[in-house]
């Protein structure tokens, strides 16, 4: 394991290089502040080296056949197969979350890889007739360039290889910004990719923040594609930036994700379904259910019995056994996920227990919040409206379906959403009218699969989806062939004579 003092370089075209200015910021632990080493604070120089190594990689790259290039990522795969507790206990130490939770974020990683392996065998087009004789038509996908990949620190391992996997599977070649506050795992990252076998300059790793590193690398003329997941102020912010060069921008960004239960719903599924959600990952994920839509005749059992099992949790360093939530990310984040505390309570939410912060009981000087559950919410508040990222979950009681997707659909973000119901023609009817990029039936909001699209509808993005086959949507462009083979000028639209003549 990288021991914690250690002093990293960025990657570029296959050289670990300081950061040309020579300055530098530490990353640290948020369970105890242990320092976890020292990285490059780089700027605009140093991006622009990455760039220009990529933009050269990609000539070469690009023509490497798609099948060898997965080869490498199902090496990719068994490398974080080999190095799973390793870079797992790693995570819990730079991230936080609970152990299970992290080897869970490196097997996403593994499932993804070998998947768009595979894809290297397929990346299928079409072939389709010609309305003219003696001609071929087909679509191919073709790779674009250099990606610029922005990722977020909840999940420092399977989102990276969400964006990188597949961008260079599709022969881009890419330069990776990982969150500041989980910079060695985004080098851990980048080191087994290397090992897999990775010609120099394809991957390419700069680290810095967004300002410096993140904004320069959506600004700069030779990053066709850029892929971020973070929060929608940053989103629109890269939008804007990318706007110049017309880049193609995904974006993975907020959440305010539902559960509904319904009368006729088994509870203690649904509880289950609820904690896991809610305080999982300490509610630090894109899809964390902080909302809890429950219908009049369950309401106070469901409330009851999830408070009971909020106060069950128990609190500490994630590589603790029996620990079930670990620290939040840094003092930032438990500074703004407290002022929601005070924010519900301004706003005449019942607070039903957490809404402070933890310490004491080994939890020293962690970054911890006890796991809050807010009762009669009204659905126009800040906190039933907001993204918090954290564990903090938000009950609102409806009178039926209608009203509850009413209540579900009216926030700014659509990604996950979920429905507690026994009755098939409600939990149809769910399926259908959740305005959401994922709808679970009798599973919490959490725990997407790599092989199906990931993202959402509304402001939680522009459109686009990550993993399953979406991705390739991301990584690729169209290109539409015609192959004349008749020996003599064919004008489509004007040549029918005898063709397409009715
Ligand atoms: C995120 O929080 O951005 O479905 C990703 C899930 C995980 C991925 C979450 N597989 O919760």
């Amino acid at each position: 394991m990288a021991t914690a003092t250690k002093t990293f370089r960025n990657y570029i075209g296959g050289e670990w290089v300081d950061a040309a200015g020579g300055e530098t910021f530490e990353s640290h632990g948020p369970a105890t502040g242990e320092l976890i080493g020292t990285f490059p604070k780089s700027g605009p120089e140093d991006v622009d080296r990455a760039v220009e190594a990529a933009k050269a990689a990609f000539e070469e790259w690009r023509l490497v056949p798609a099948p060898k290039r997965g080869e490498i990522f199902y090496r990719f795969g068994q490398l974080l197969i080999d190095q799973k507790e390793d870079v797992a206990q790693l995570m819990t130490r730079e991230m936080g979350k609970v152990i299970a939770e992290a080897r869970g974020d490196v097997q996403e990683a593994v499932d993804i890889s070998f998947y768009m392996a595979g894809e290297g065998r397929r990346l299928f087009g079409h072939t389709t007739p010609s309305e003219l004789p003696d001609k071929f038509n087909m679509s191919v996908r073709m790779p674009i360039g250099v990606v610029g990949a922005i990722t977020p620190w909840n999940f420092p391992i399977a989102i990276p290889s969400w964006k990188l996997v597949p961008a260079l599977v599709c022969g881009n070649t890419a330069v990776f910004k990982p969150a500041t506050d989980t910079p060695l795992l985004g080098e851990r990252f980048v080191e087994l990719l290397d090992e897999a076998g990775l010609p120099k300059g394809v991957v390419n790793i700069v680290h810095g923040g967004g300002g410096a590193v993140g904004d320069r690398l959506v600004r700069h003329p030779d990053v066709p594609v850029i892929t971020l997941t973070g929060s929608r102020e940053t989103g629109v912010a890269v939008l804007r930036a990318a706007a110049d060069n017309l880049k193609h921008v995904h974006l993975e960004l907020g959440g305010k994700n539902p559960i509904i239960v319904l009368d006729d719903a088994d509870l203690d599924l649904a509880v289950d379904g609820i904690v896991w959600s809610a305080f999982g990952t300490s509610g630090q994920r894109c899809t964390a259910a902080s909302r809890v839509i429950a219908q009049a005749g369950v309401y106070d059992e469901l409330q009851s019995r999830l408070v009971a099992a909020a106060e069950r949790l128990r609190l500490g360093p994630g590589w603790e056994d029996g620990v079930d939530v670990g620290p939040v990310i840094n003092r930032a984040a438990l500074d703004k996920i407290h002022s929601y505390t005070g924010v519900g309570r301004d706003e005449g939410a019942q607070l039903l227990t957490g809404g402070e912060i933890a310490s004491g009981d080994g939890l020293g000087d962690g970054f911890f919040y006890r796991p809050t559950v807010f009762a009669e919410v009204e659905p126009d508040m800040r906190i039933a409206q907001e993204e918090i990222f954290g564990p903090t979950t938000a009950l609102i009681r409806v009178v039926d379906l209608d009203e509850a997707i009413r209540v579900a659909n009216g926030v700014r973000f659509g990604l996950s959403s979920s429905i507690f119901t026994r009755d098939v023609n409600k939990a149809f009817r769910a399926m259908r009218d959740l305005v959401a990029g994922i709808t679970y039936v009798n599973a919490g909001t959490i725990g997407a699969e790599v092989h199906l699209p990931f993202g959402g509808t509304k402001e939680t993005g522009n459109g686009h989806r990550e993993a399953g086959q979406a991705a390739l949507d991301v990584f690729t462009e169209w290109k539409s062939i015609y192959v004349d083979y008749s020996g003599k000028l064919q004008r489509a639209q004007i040549d029918t004579e005898g063709v397409n003549e009715p």
